[in-house]
């Protein structure tokens, strides 16, 4: 099959066609290879790796390194899907000096086509200047996992009049910055589809219902390999973690058994040699 290079144009003509977007989580080569193939419509080398790919209990101490790293490898094997990656921790609220030298990092050293920074008006300068130096910036809102010890949880936001109206002036402030979309993280699914009807750019949600220009979810949850938590809003596709037991569970009896590797996984070698080695060193054949 062949598909299009996605790019933000791509994003927002799908916006204006009702063409929904697809998006899935990515953090290696041989993923991003398949998700591409089939024509995901934009990986997110998310800051979720953190927890999914190493073992931390949050997003909180993900670095730079860890996000060039995993960008690198999902753009090799990247052709047509946009790529897209999280602003770490701590990468881009300090300063916009900071912000601008991040987001151009993973650009430059990654290889990343726009990145995704989490928080409202406040870092409206933020994303003004990221994108005066043309990468593509992707806003995030709602529940924010960066947030976590402020929010004091992982729980639907904008519930309440006070809260959602906030969330309607961030996303409206943030796309006045600049931004080319707008993920909602666990927000109510009417409030997800005001936003999405009042804003120009699409909304990508997750646990934001079904009303979002497009959907994201982490690929581990979709597959049941990530065991620790599965939040309400994840279906489940396939069981691979289950088929990936199962497998690692018949090799190691194969092994043990001598069943594997069979003599069609070997490689041959000329008899006259192994005779005359066996004989120098005293083996019978
Ligand atoms: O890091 C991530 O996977 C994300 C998604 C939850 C949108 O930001």
């Amino acid at each position: 099959m062949t598909f299009l290079k996605k790019t933000i144009i791509t994003l927002q003509k799908q916006k204006e066609d009702n063409d929904k977007i697809t998006m899935l989580t990515a953090y290696d080569y041989s993923t991003a290879k398949i998700m591409d193939s089939v024509g995901i419509d934009c990986m997110l080398v998310g800051d979720s790796l953190g927890m999914v790919m190493l073992g931390y209990e949050n997003t909180l101490s993900v670095t730079m390194e860890d996000m060039i790293h995993h960008t690198k490898a999902v753009a090799r094997g990247t052709k047509d899907a946009l790529v897209l990656a999280d602003m770490p921790f701590m990468s881009y609220q300090q300063s916009i000096y900071d912000a601008v030298v991040n987001a151009g990092r993973l650009v430059k050293e990654g290889h990343a086509e726009a990145v995704k920074l989490e928080g409202g008006a406040e870092f409206s300068p933020h994303i003004e200047a990221i994108v005066r130096a043309s990468i593509p910036v992707v806003g995030h809102l709602g529940l924010l996992p960066q947030s976590l010890n402020k929010l004091g949880g992982y729980g639907v936001q904008g519930k309440g009049y006070i809260s959602a109206k906030k969330l309607v002036d961030d996303a409206l402030a943030i796309q006045k910055a600049g931004v080319c979309a707008i993920v909602l993280e666990c927000v109510p699914a009417l409030l997800a589809r005001l936003l999405t009807r009042i804003l120009d750019v699409p909304t990508i949600g997750i646990g934001a219902g079904p009303y979002c220009d497009g959907q994201v979810l982490v690929y581990q949850d979709m597959l049941s390999i990530y065991s620790e938590f599965k939040p309400k809003f994840v279906k489940t596709y396939a069981e691979i973690g289950c088929d990936m037991k199962a497998a690692f569970s018949s090799y190691i009896r194969d092994v043990k058994d001598v069943k594997f590797p069979a003599e069609e996984h070997g490689f041959k070698i000329d008899d006259s040699v192994i005779s005359q080695l066996n004989s120098q060193y005293g083996l019978e054949r």
